[in-house]
């Protein structure tokens, strides 16, 4: 088991960003993990990753026609007990059949402590996806243990990980497990906001108590350097507040949303994608600092503002974005 068996203890000391200096330690106990090379990785937008249960024919068939960035095929939560195997057993048939456009597919499991979940990961695995979700993580150990049957399984270091981010005990472990993201070989690349399954944890009644939980997930997610996606809204008919909801995930740092249901996707591409004003605005500090008269200059001022080199690097970023997607 990575770390062994005091990794509890070493979790426990390690609640703060205090740990990176700590964690390769960790990480170094297996050879395969030390010496997998740092891996460069192209921006693939998330903005609208949409769950589809694959105990779900119809919707299934709909995945190609789609104008999602992401699919989950789910064999968690939207999958009944009776039906679980019968899912997993599909899952070859889905991935044969990947839309010829660029969507990443990823796999949303059971959990490993269930009866399905070993099974489920090894299915998941077989199908060569883009990631495979891990729900309720608790400790980086869960994602870390995940990781080791993909390594033992000889999975491509393409198939990466994510983590719902669901339950009590993985916000207190979250700068831990976020940290994970700054090792390629932990294949951790992007946190899930499991909104319902947190509000069903703590008894909170209203969206505006998940905010300070919500913005921890940015921060550590930021810190590892992980994508993000807020949680799911359940009033699938209702548009214009999920329109909303959207537009402050967007300012509270989120790269996308997770959505249920094929009529949420619109809104979602369009409030995580960069607005035409502000690649305007991009552009402009990029023409700016092309000047030769600004060649060694580290502060300019453009049209009134103080504009920095860290703000290049942020409309350069924005900019690779926008040409991503093709805003
Ligand atoms: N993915 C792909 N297609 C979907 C879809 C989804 N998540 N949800 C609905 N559709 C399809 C339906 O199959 C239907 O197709 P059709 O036009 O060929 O008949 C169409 O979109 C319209 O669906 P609608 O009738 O409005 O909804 P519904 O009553 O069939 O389904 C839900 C409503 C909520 C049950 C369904 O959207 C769903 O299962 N969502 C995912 C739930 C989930 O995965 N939960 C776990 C994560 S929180
Ligand atoms: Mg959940």
């Amino acid at each position: 088991m990575r770390g062994g068996a005091n990794f509890d203890d070493w979790l426990i000391s390690n609640t703060s960003y205090d740990c990176p200096k700590r964690l390769p330690c960790v990480l170094a106990s297996t050879g395969r993990r030390r010496h997998r090379s740092e891996m460069t990785e192209t921006y693939r937008p998330r903005r609208s990753v949409l769950y589809v249960p694959a105990s779900n024919d119809k919707a299934l068939a709909k995945i190609s026609s789609l104008a999602c960035d992401a699919v989950i095929i789910d064999l968690e939560d939207a999958v009944a007990p009776a039906e679980k195997v019968s899912a997993r057993e599909k899952l070859a048939g889905i991935f044969a059949n990947r839309p010829g456009r660029r969507c990443e597919m990823a796999v949303r499991i059971n959990p490993l402590s269930s009866e399905w979940g070993a099974d489920d990961l090894l299915a998941a695995a077989r199908c060569v996806p883009d990631a495979i979700l891990l729900p309720k993580v608790d400790t980086p150990r869960d994602v870390l243990e995940s990781g080791d049957v993909l390594d033992d399984n000889f999975s491509p270091d393409e198939v990466k990980l994510w983590a719902m981010i669901e339950t009590p005990k993985a916000l207190l472990n979250i700068g831990p497990i976020a940290e994970l993201g700054r090792d390629p070989a932990s294949r951790l690349v992007c946190f899930v906001a499991g909104t319902n399954d947190l509000v069903k944890e703590t008894g909170i009644l209203d969206r505006r108590y998940l905010t300070p939980w919500l913005m921890q997930m940015v921060l550590a997610a930021r810190a590892g350097g992980l994508d993000l996606l807020d949680g799911v809204f359940n009033d699938f008919r209702d548009l214009d507040a999920f329109a909303r909801e959207c537009g402050e995930a967007a300012a509270m740092g989120f790269d996308g949303k997770s959505l249920i249901h094929p009529a949420q996707i619109d809104a979602a591409n369009r409030a995580f994608a960069p607005s035409a004003g502000a690649v305007a605005e991009a552009r402009s500090v990029k023409e700016a600092f092309a000047l030769a008269e600004n060649a060694g200059r580290q502060v300019i001022a453009l049209n009134g503002k103080m504009v920095e080199r860290l703000h290049l690097a942020q409309a350069e970023k924005l900019l690779a974005k926008a040409a991503a997607i093709g805003a």
